[in-house]
C-alpha cells in the first residue's frame, strides 16, 4: 500500500475481530467454527455468508463476495479500502488520517457537516434560540434529548457560510455539500436542525423544521450528494443498531420526531424513512439488522399505504414482520404524548402478526353481511393462508372463519388444502456453476493451496515455469514475495497487501470463494503443476502448427514438424514419469 505501511494495516487488522465488525452490519449466528449471516452484497434471503474467526475472512457461497474486514467495510459503506482502514483504525485507537491525506485527498465533507452540526447546536442555546427552545419544550423535547440527537438551530442573523469560510472551506465546497446556495447564502434559515447520519454515524445531511411560521415546507432536507442519498439512509440507524443486541427487533417509523419521541420513553431500536417510501437499498440494510421487524407508521391512510408497500417489499427477507396501526390518525409521536409510555409499549408488545394484519386488510371495502362479499373475503383469506408456513396460524384462522361465518370447517380445510397443493413448488434456483478449463482449474487451485501451505509456495516457485493467466501470475509472484518478506502468508493480511490492485484482488476473491476442498494431497499439487507446464508446450505446438500452415518451403515445414514431434515426445515422457 502506497501511503499506509503494511505493518500499520496489519496491526489494525490484528486488533480488529472480523466477527465483531461484520456483526455491526449483519446479524450473525454461530455455526460450527464459523458465523453465518445474510449476505449484504446481493439480494440474499437465507444466510449465505460465512465469517471465519480463524481465517479472519468472510465468504458468500451464493454471490462469491469475499475478503477481509477492510474489504467488507469498504464494500458495505461504499468507501475506499484506505478509508476503511482508517475507519477501523480509529476504532482501535490507531489514527492514520494524517497518513492518508495524500492518498485519498481526505474528504472535507464529514468535517464540514461536523462543524455545521456543532455550530447549529451552539446557536440553539444562544439568546437568539429562545423561541426555538420554547417550541421544543412545548413538544416535550428536553435538553438531554436535544443533545442526544444533536438538534440545533439555523438563524438568519448568524451565517453558517461565513463561519465555515473562516474555517478555510471554499464557497464552491460549501455549495457542493449543500449548505450554501449559489448566492453564497445559507440554505437553512430559521429552522430547527436535525442532523442525519450515515450508517457509520457520520453527519452527512440535515433536515430542518420550521417552528415560527407556517407558510413554507414543514421540513427541508439538505440536497442529495454522494454521501447522502435518502433512499440509502435510515434515520437513527447507527444508534438503533447498537440497541439490537439486547432486543432483536427493529421498529420502522416515518418521521424523525417519532424516533426521537420513542427514545424519550426508552425505546431506542427505531429507525425512520423520513417520509420516503422504503427502497430496495433500505431493504438490504434492514434485512441484516434484526430477525424481527415492527412496522409502526403513522395511523393515517398514508401510513397504511406505506405499511402495505413495506410488507410487499420486506416479505421475502425471512424476517418476522409485525404491524402496529395507531388509532385516530396519530403518529407515534402524537400517540406517546397523548396516551403515554405504557400504552405505546403495549402497542409494540402486542403488535399484530403479519397474517392477521393482512386478513384484517382484506375486510376493507367489503360488506361482510353480503353473501357475495363474504365469499370473496373467505376465498382471499384462504389464498393468503395457503402461503403461510405456520400450521398453527393456519388452523386457528380456519377455525375462526368457520365460527364467524358459520361455514363448515371441512369445506374450508379442503379448499385451503387444494390451494396449497396448487401452489407450484418451484425448485430452488440453482446457479449454473462456472466451468473452468483444466488450466484455470490448476491455476486457481495452486493459488488457493499456496495460501494454505508454504510447501506449495516452494513447489510453485521452483517448478512452475509461468502461469498462463496474467493476474494469476502476478498473484503468485506477490504471494512468493510476501512469503519471503514475512515468512508466513495469512490470507486476511495478504488481502490488505494487494488491496490497491483491483484486478489482483478480484482474482483472489474469486479464488477464495470457490468451492475448493480445504485438504489436499501433494500428488494433487504435482498434477496441477504438470498441467500448467503442459500448457506452454501445447501453446508452442499450436504456434508451430500455425507456422507450418503458413510455410511454403517443404524443407522448413519438415523442420517445424520435427520440432512438434520433439515437444510431443516431451509431453509423453512427462506423462510416463
Ligand atoms: P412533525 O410534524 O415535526 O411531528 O413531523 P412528522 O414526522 O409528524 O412529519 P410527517 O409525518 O408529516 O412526515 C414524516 C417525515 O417526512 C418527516 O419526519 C420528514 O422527515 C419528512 N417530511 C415531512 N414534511 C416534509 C417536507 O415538507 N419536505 C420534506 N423534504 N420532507 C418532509
Ligand atoms: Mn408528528
Amino acid at each position: 500500500m502506497a501511503y499506509i505501511s503494511n505493518e500499520t494495516i496489519n496491526e489494525i487488522r490484528n486488533k480488529t475481530d472480523i466477527v465483531d465488525v461484520v456483526s455491526k452490519y449483519v446479524n450473525l449466528t454461530k455455526k460450527g467454527k464459523n458465523y453465518i449471516g445474510v449476505c449484504p452484497f446481493h439480494d440474499d434471503h437465507s444466510p449465505s455468508m460465512s465469517v471465519s474467526p480463524e481465517k479472519q475472512i468472510y465468504t458468500c457461497f451464493s454471490c462469491g463476495a469475499t475478503g477481509n474486514v477492510f474489504t467488507f467495510v469498504a464494500d458495505f459503506e461504499k468507501i475506499s479500502f484506505v478509508q476503511a482502514v482508517s475507519l477501523l483504525g480509529e476504532r482501535v485507537g490507531i489514527n492514520i488520517s494524517g497518513n492518508i491525506k495524500a492518498d485519498t485527498k481526505k474528504d472535507d465533507y464529514f468535517d464540514i457537516y461536523e462543524y455545521a452540526s456543532k455550530f447549529y447546536q451552539n446557536s440553539l442555546f444562544t439568546s437568539l434560540g429562545k423561541n426555538a427552545i420554547a417550541y421544543l419544550e412545548g413538544r416535550n423535547i428536553d435538553k438531554e434529548t436535544i443533545k442526544k440527537f444533536g438538534i440545533g438551530l439555523s438563524i438568519q442573523k448568524v451565517s453558517l457560510t461565513e463561519y465555515l469560510k473562516n474555517k478555510k472551506y471554499s464557497l464552491e465546497k460549501l455549495i457542493d455539500v449543500g449548505l450554501t446556495n449559489e448566492n453564497g447564502n445559507d440554505i437553512f434559515i430559521n429552522r430547527i436542525m436535525f442532523p442525519i447520519y450515515d450508517l457509520s454515524g457520520n453527519p452527512v445531511a440535515f433536515s430542518g423544521r420550521i417552528y415560527n411560521t407556517k407558510d413554507t415546507s414543514k421540513y427541508i432536507n439538505s440536497k442529495e450528494t454522494d454521501k447522502f442519498k435518502k433512499g440509502k439512509i435510515l434515520y437513527n440507524y447507527h444508534i438503533a443498531k447498537e440497541h439490537l443486541k439486547k432486543n432483536d427487533t427493529i421498529i420502522i417509523m416515518e418521521g424523525q420526531m417519532d424516533v426521537i419521541r420513542a427514545s424519550t420513553v426508552g425505546i431506542n431500536n427505531c429507525i425512520a424513512t423520513m417520509g420516503t417510501a422504503l427502497t430496495k437499498d433500505h431493504k438490504n440494510i434492514i434485512k441484516n439488522m434484526a430477525d424481527n421487524i415492527i412496522l409502526c407508521f403513522d395511523g393515517d391512510k398514508a401510513g397504511e399505504k406505506a405499511t402495505v408497500a413495506a410488507i410487499e417489499l420486506l416479505e421475502d427477507t425471512g424476517q418476522n414482520i409485525k404491524v402496529v396501526r395507531l388509532p385516530n390518525n396519530m403518529d407515534p409521536d402524537e400517540y406517546i404524548i397523548k396516551e403515554g409510555k405504557d400504552a405505546f409499549l403495549n402497542q409494540i408488545k402486542f403488535a399484530t402478526n403479519l397474517v392477521d394484519y393482512k386478513i384484517e386488510l382484506l375486510k376493507q371495502n367489503r360488506d361482510l353481511t353480503d353473501i357475495k362479499d363474504i365469499s370473496s373475503y373467505v376465498n382471499s383469506v384462504l389464498k393468503e393462508l395457503s402461503s403461510e408456513k405456520d400450521d398453527i396460524v393456519v388452523e386457528l384462522n380456519l377455525k375462526k372463519i368457520a365460527d364467524n361465518f358459520n361455514i363448515d370447517y371441512d369445506v374450508l380445510k379442503n379448499k385451503y388444502q387444494s390451494l396449497k397443493n396448487n401452489k407450484k413448488i418451484l425448485p430452488k434456483e440453482v446457479k449454473p456453476k462456472k466451468v473452468y478449463d483444466k488450466y484455470s482449474m490448476a491455476e486457481n487451485r495452486l493459488i488457493y493451496y499456496m495460501l494454505k501451505d508454504e510447501k506449495v509456495i516452494n513447489m510453485v516457485e521452483n517448478r512452475v515455469g509461468y502461469f498462463p493467466t496474467q493476474s494469476i501470475r502476478e498473484l503468485s509472484n506477490e504471494i512468493i514475495y510476501y512469503f519471503h518478506k514475512f515468512g508466513i502468508v495469512p490470507v486476511a493480511d495478504f488481502i490488505s497487501f494487494i488491496a490497491d490492485r483491483e484486478e489482483l484482488l478480484k482474482t483472489l476473491k474469486d479464488i477464495l470463494a470457490m468451492d475448493i476442498s480445504e485438504n489436499f494431497q501433494i500428488e494433487e499439487i504435482e498434477d496441477y503443476i504438470f498441467v500448467i507446464n503442459e500448457y506452454h508446450k501445447e501453446m508452442k505446438i499450436a504456434k508451430l502448427n500455425k507456422e507450418i500452415k503458413e510455410e511454403k518451403d517443404p524443407l522448413k515445414q519438415a523442420k517445424l514438424a520435427s520440432e512438434i514431434m520433439k515437444l510431443r515426445g516431451g509431453i509423453r515422457n512427462d506423462i510416463r514419469n
